[in-house]
Formats: C-alpha cells, structure tokens, sequence
C-alpha cells in the first residue's frame, strides 16, 4: 500500500466494469491502476479513459507490485474461481453480486479469503442506501413491533436482445440461473438484512417470456426464523419493468422502499412519511443506475482495507444471500417445501 492509498484493478470491463472505475474515480484513498479484461481492446479502452495500464490476463497481472486490490466484475460464474486467485495472491476483494453461482465455489472465496487474511466483500449496494439502513435498524431495532409480513419483489423487464447478445446471460452454465440469482438477488440480500435469516421456502418458477434455458419469472412464499411470513418475486418479463420493492409490516407500522426511495413510513405514534426522490433504478435498463451507488459501497470496501476491519457486505453474509436464492430453487425445482440449511453441494438446474 501506498501511503493511505488503496491501488485497485479492476476484472471485466463491461457494464459494471465502467461503473466502477467511475465510482473509483469518486473515492477519497483509492485510485485505480490497472483494468484486466481477456477482450483486449475493451480493457485498454477503459484504461485509457482512467490512466491506467491495460492487463489482459489475470494472473500475469497478479505479479505487479502495484495492486492491492482487485474488483471481480467478469460474468457470475467466474466469480469465485478468479476471486480465489486474488485472495492467494494475498490481495484484496471486491465481488460484484452475486458471490458465484453455487454455494460450494462461494464458500471456497469466502475460506480463501480467511486463510491468507485479506477482505472479501461483496457489492449489495442497496444495503447502502438511507432508506434501507433506516428500515433495517427500524425492524431489527424492534421500532416497527413484532414482524408479521416482509416482501421484496423485483417486476422487471429485460429486452431480448439483453439475453440474445450477451454470451452468459439467461444461461445455467455462467449466470446460475435468471432473474432470481441476477437481478432478484439484491432484493433478496436486502429482505434477509432487514427482516432476518429464512427458515422454509415454497416457490415456483416460468420461462415466461423470453427464449433462454433459465427463469424469466418466479414466485416464493418464506417463513422467517422470527415467524414472520414473507414473498420473494423476481421476474425480468414483466414490461416495461417497475421499481423493486422492500414492503416490511410489523405489529406497530409498516414502512415501504421502492427503488431507493423510502415511499412510506407509517409507525403508530411517529409522524408519517410519504415521500419520493426519483432516483434511478435499473427496472427496464441495466445501465441506468450509473456509478452514484457503487461510490459508498467502493468507500467502505477501501476504509474497511486502510483500517483494518470488516467491509459492510462481507463474503460470508453474500454467501448467507446465495444459500436463501438456492433454497428458492431447491423448492421450484423440486416442487415442495425447501428447509435452510441446504446441503453444502445442492446447486439448481433445469
Ligand atoms: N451491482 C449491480 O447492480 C450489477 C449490475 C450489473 C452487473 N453486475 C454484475 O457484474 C458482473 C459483470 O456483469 P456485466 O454486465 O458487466 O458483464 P459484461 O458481459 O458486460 O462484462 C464482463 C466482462 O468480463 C470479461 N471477462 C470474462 N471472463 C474474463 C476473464 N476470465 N478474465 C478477464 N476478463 C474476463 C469480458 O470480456 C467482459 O468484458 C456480473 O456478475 C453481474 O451480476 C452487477
């Protein structure tokens, strides 16, 4: 490390890859130095837009000397297999979401992680924003009483094209599934974080819309360890796609986040908000939501390197999310109930 300095590469300069090196660019502490994608071209373009050098290879890149971290932005299923490399490396890890796409890759990061003591974080940035941490300290707090209904839906829309021109959208193989693991997975991660870990799970699934191997749609009943019943939906066919959804009820008042919007707050003896900020989300376009989320996310993951302590969204807690998206496909896929924990090994197909 560089005097205070967390020098980052980043993996996979796609989508997410630009939007990180945008966010970095915002980041007291951190600067980034090199850009690896096996594309050659997008790499070096990318890097040349942010100053810094073009690497195609990842391994040839973990000889340099001047990384100490490295953002894994490459396709899902690459997830823990690359991260792992960075963590025998001795470097730092940011993982986009999800962890990987089965539980047994996942928790090979998390443990590599662990063993050569380096952090591995993993981006859920919702957990970032003022409405979900208000809401979370609100439930977990006991502020909104005992809770009784909590359920996140993501009603959202993807154009074919988004499936048809990308190599690993839409398949088992490198996304692990569909809208639930893709995009459903951030309101998963936020239900679990606000209303607590799932005890059973009943669901169903569809290719409703598009031409792809995995879900387009899919539907879950939970049971909470606090009792509480809950619905997951998540769906990427339902046009033109609407803002997700965090709807938490508990015996005192209910609040309700749509997009990153705390739309309601109606708590017995607090005054009421109703309230909306507009902020993008990526309900009909993956690209909308711009770089403004992944700052506080990339903020924590370099202050939590500089001051030695753990990242918000820690590997073992996106392997937490992984297992309760697992138990959502265990039970559509086997048509019956799905108790947590699953076998270590369970991973979904068709
Ligand atoms: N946090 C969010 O809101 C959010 C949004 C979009 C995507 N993502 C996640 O980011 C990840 C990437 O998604 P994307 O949309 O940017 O994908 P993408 O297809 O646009 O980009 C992936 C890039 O990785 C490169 N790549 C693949 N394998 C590689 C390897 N072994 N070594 C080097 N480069 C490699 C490809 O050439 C490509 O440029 C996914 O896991 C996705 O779930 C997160």
């Amino acid at each position: 490390m560089v005097a205070g300095t967390v020098r980052i590469a980043i993996l996979g300069s796609g989508l997410i890859g630009a939007i990180h090196a945008a966010a970095i660019a915002e980041v007291p502490n951190a600067k980034l130095t090199v850009v690896i994608d096996s594309f050659e071209e997008r790499a070096k373009q990318l890097a040349a837009e942010y100053g810094a050098v073009a690497e195609t290879d990842l391994a040839r890149a973990l000889e340099r000397d001047d990384i100490d971290a490295v953002h894994i932005c490459t396709p899902s299923g690459t997830h823990a297999k690359l991260g792992t490399m960075v963590a025998e490396a001795g470097k730092h890890v940011l993982v986009e979401k999800p962890l990987d796409i089965t539980l047994a890759a996942g928790r090979r990061l998390v443990e590599a992680g662990e063993s050569h003591g380096v952090k591995v974080a993993v981006v859920f940035q919702k957990r970032f924003t003022e409405s979900a941490q208000r809401v979370h300290e609100a439930a977990q707090g006991g502020r909104l009483g005992k809770l009784i209904e909590c359920d996140a839906s993501i009603k959202w829309y993807r154009e074919p094209k988004y499936y048809s021109d990308s190599p690993w959208h839409g398949t088992w193989a490198m996304d692990g599934g569909g809208a639930l693991i893709n995009q459903g997975v951030h309101m998963v991660d936020l239900l679990k974080w606000v209303a607590g870990p799932v005890r059973t799970v009943v669901a169903r699934r569809r290719t409703a819309l598009h031409k792809i191997e995995v879900e387009d749609l899919i539907d879950a009943i939970v049971e909470f360890d606090n009792g509480a019943l809950g619905v997951i939906q998540a769906s990427t066919a339902l046009y033109p796609g609407f803002p997700e959804r965090l709807s938490i009820h508990g015996s005192k008042g209910s609040a309700i986040i749509e997009g990153s919007d705390l739309v309601q707050w109606d708590v017995q003896g607090e005054p009421q908000v109703a309230r909306a900020f507009g902020l993008p989300t990526g309900a009909s376009d993956p690209g909308a939501i711009g770089h403004r989320y992944h700052v506080p996310v990339i903020a924590d993951f370099v202050d939590s390197i500089l001051q030695n302590r753990p990242p918000m969204v820690t590997g073992r807690d996106a392997l937490d999310t992984l297992e309760l998206v697992m138990a959502v496909y265990k039970s559509a896929q086997e048509r019956k109930e799905a108790t947590l924990p699953l076998p270590p090994d369970w991973r979904p197909g068709p």
